[in-house]
């Protein structure tokens, strides 16, 4: 299981040393939720800041974009350092040529999708996609409670992709706790994002290591 820190959930004001706590506490990922105040009510920040953060980090950064038409922004993201960069299926009129430009820049394409929208939507793009991004919380704000139906998407979703022979790796966000975490492994989540379970309990390398406990 890899854990991937929201930092929605971390100090805004101590960026770099939030991301050497990171670091040091054994973590590979960094989740980085991007938001417009168009698709989802709140604004984050954009890739001037991944930027900035990308010269004090060498983590693996999960870019999260929530915000409309984001097929005009994946080169900024790629140039400014996003290892992963996942646009949701519900913003782009035209998926797979999105997925296929994040694909050329370099990034691993992922999709994400909200609580809602079926997975019938990206059923044949499975093979091109680095992952799939299940949402279990309408997306927006750190902190919600984690929407039950999701546990059944998640076993749906490892069957289509057990049925496609594909590779491609499962991921869930939004009120993921030490609670839930084990079960959501069970079922076939790769990767975990957790914002306010992880970072309102720090130290980090214990809160990290007891997500990896409860997943054995
Ligand atoms: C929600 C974001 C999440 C959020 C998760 O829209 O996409 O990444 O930070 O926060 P928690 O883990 O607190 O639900
Ligand atoms: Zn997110």
């Amino acid at each position: 299981m890899i854990l991937s820190p929201s930092m929605l959930s971390s100090d805004f004001t101590n960026m770099e040393s939030e991301l050497k706590a990171l670091e040091a506490a054994g973590l590979e990922w960094v989740h980085l939720d991007i938001m417009d105040g168009m698709f989802v009510p709140n604004i984050t920040f954009g890739p001037p800041i991944i930027k900035a953060m990308r010269a004090k980090s060498n983590l693996f950064f999960d870019c999260h974009l929530m915000i409309k038409e984001p097929g005009r922004y994946i080169q900024d993201f790629a140039d400014a350092g996003a290892d992963l960069i996942c646009v949701h299926a519900e913003t782009c009129d035209h998926l797979e040529r999105v997925c296929a430009q994040i694909a050329e820049t370099g990034a691993k394409p992922v999709v994400a999708l909200n609580p809602h929208t079926p997975l019938e939507s990206i059923k044949y793009l499975i093979p091109q996609l680095y992952m799939v991004l299940i949402m279990s919380v309408n997306p927006g704000f750190g902190g919600q409670k984690f929407i039950p139906f999701c546990l059944d998407k998640v076993k749906e979703l490892r069957a289509m992709i057990t049925e496609a022979k594909a590779d491609t790796l499962i991921q869930i966000d939004g009120g993921v706790t030490l609670d839930n975490a084990a079960e959501l492994t069970a079922a076939g989540v790769d990767i975990l994002v957790s914002g306010s379970a992880f970072f309102g309990f720090p130290p980090y390398d214990e809160r990290h290591q007891a997500f990896q406990n409860v997943c054995k």
